[in-house]
């Protein structure tokens, strides 16, 4: 194997919020977290509005002087020293950009949702197949260690056998003073709503446990109920909670999301963890839903009946690498480019087949809730879309 690491060339689509907290982290040296087997070379941003606006986006970054500014998608897709594209449109935008990305031969990470609905995603899919092109979505949680560290902590049977798990990812917004109605939170003509832009992360906590990491033969889709509140001005979801039972027993899943209370335990004095794994031997709970650095290993309390903790209480703790800047989104980054390097499609941790069962868990809620977006947004005809490129 060559001693010199793989470098991974990134163009970034669009300049919005997210766009800069992942670029800045892509520009973030890989040795900080003990790494030399790849790296990451920012070569190029396009703005859909114009030149100067990428122009503006590198600067604020601290992007190479190398870098290169694009007026347009296209001519992002078009640029033959990109090899992926970070896509960080609005949801509504997925589909499309990720089409224009792919048709171009370009491998993709794509923001979170994959699309608008699981029939969009199951196309991206078989394109990429075919094309033989690298897609993932961008479920960054997913990389973090303790992410990992959890995951192995259940496969291997350390909570006994999981019946349970709660997630709920929320946060307290004065809705109609912080979004109105044309925010991509609730604009219906954004894919705006809670279930898509915060309701993945409750159910990826679910999906990782309960889904993830059972063996392939009893792995299967849950069935799913669920209520959804809508926002009256725009007619997106507002709160939206859900109630999973997956095979092969039947473990539930509860995961709900809300843009009007708070997930976060220190908001509210009685609130608790609001990841919490529920096994036979003990409980996991995790207090941070998107970045999570740290979790809390609870014994059942057996000892009354004579049964020893099968493990100890403790609070495990995994501190940000380097100096402690950064998001923590370099490690799907990272993922991204070993597993294009070793000529992968698809990511181990975040494979094709889980980001379309999620999707298709959000289609039935939004069937089931009576949330339908425009005939555009939900359409799979490329042409029809009228993307923004
Ligand atoms: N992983 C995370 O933690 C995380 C956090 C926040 C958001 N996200 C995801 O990232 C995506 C973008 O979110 P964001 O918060 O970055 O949004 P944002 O700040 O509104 O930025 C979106 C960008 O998309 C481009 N765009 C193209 N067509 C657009 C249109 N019709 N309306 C609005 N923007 C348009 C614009 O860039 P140009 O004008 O330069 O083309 C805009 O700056 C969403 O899918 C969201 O779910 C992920």
């Amino acid at each position: 194997m060559s001693s010199e690491p793989f470098t991974l060339r990134w163009g970034i689509l669009a300049t919005g919020g997210i766009a800069k907290t992942f670029t800045k982290d892509l520009l973030i040296d890989v040795s900080t977290r003990d790494i030399s087997d790849i790296k990451h070379s920012l070569v190029a941003a396009a703005s859909s509005t114009s030149v100067s606006r990428a122009q503006d986006f590198l600067a604020e970054v601290g992007a190479p002087l190398t870098a290169k500014a694009h007026g347009s998608y296209t001519s992002l897709v078009a640029d033959p020293d990109v090899d992926i594209v970070y896509i960080a449109t609005p949801h509504s935008h997925h589909y499309a950009n990720a089409r224009l990305c792919l048709e171009a031969g370009k491998h993709i990470l794509c923001e979170k949702p994959m699309t608008v609905n699981a029939e969009q995603t199951k196309i991206l899919i078989d394109i990429a197949r075919e094309k033989k092109l690298f897609l993932m979505e961008a479920v960054w949680t997913r990389f973090f260690p303790v992410s990992k560290e959890i995951r192995e902590f259940v496969r291997e049977g350390g909570l006994g056998e999981v019946k349970r798990v709660w997630a709920d990812v929320s946060f307290w917004t004065d809705v109609e003073k912080a979004f109105g109605t044309e925010h991509r939170m609730v604009s219906m003509d954004l894919a705006g709503g809670v279930l898509l832009d915060l309701g993945v992360y409750s159910l990826t906590w679910l999906f990782q446990i309960l889904y993830h990491i059972v063996p392939e033969p009893d792995r299967g889709f849950p069935s799913v109920a669920s209520q959804l509140t809508k926002y009256k001005p725009t007619g997106c979801d507002e709160s939206t909670s859900m109630l999973l039972s997956f095979p092969p027993n039947g473990a539930h899943g509860i995961a709900t999301t809300n843009i009007r209370v708070s997930h976060d335990a220190s908001a509210t004095a009685t609130a608790s963890d609001p990841i919490r794994i529920q096994g036979t031997l003990g409980d996991i709970t995790v207090s941070s839903p998107f970045r999570p650095t740290s979790y809390t290993l609870i014994p059942a309390s057996s000892v009354s009946r004579g049964t020893p903790a099968s493990f100890e209480r403790k609070t495990v703790t995994r501190a940000m690498p380097g100096d402690g800047h950064g998001h923590g989104m370099f490690w799907e980054a990272d993922e991204c480019a070993r597993c294009i390097r070793d000529g992968k499609l698809e990511s181990d941790d975040m494979p094709w087949a889980e980001s379309e069962a999620v999707m298709r868990v959000m289609d039935r809620v939004r069937e089931q809730g009576g949330l339908v977006y425009g005939e555009g947004l939900e359409s799979v005809v490329w042409e029809e879309k009228g993307a923004v490129v």
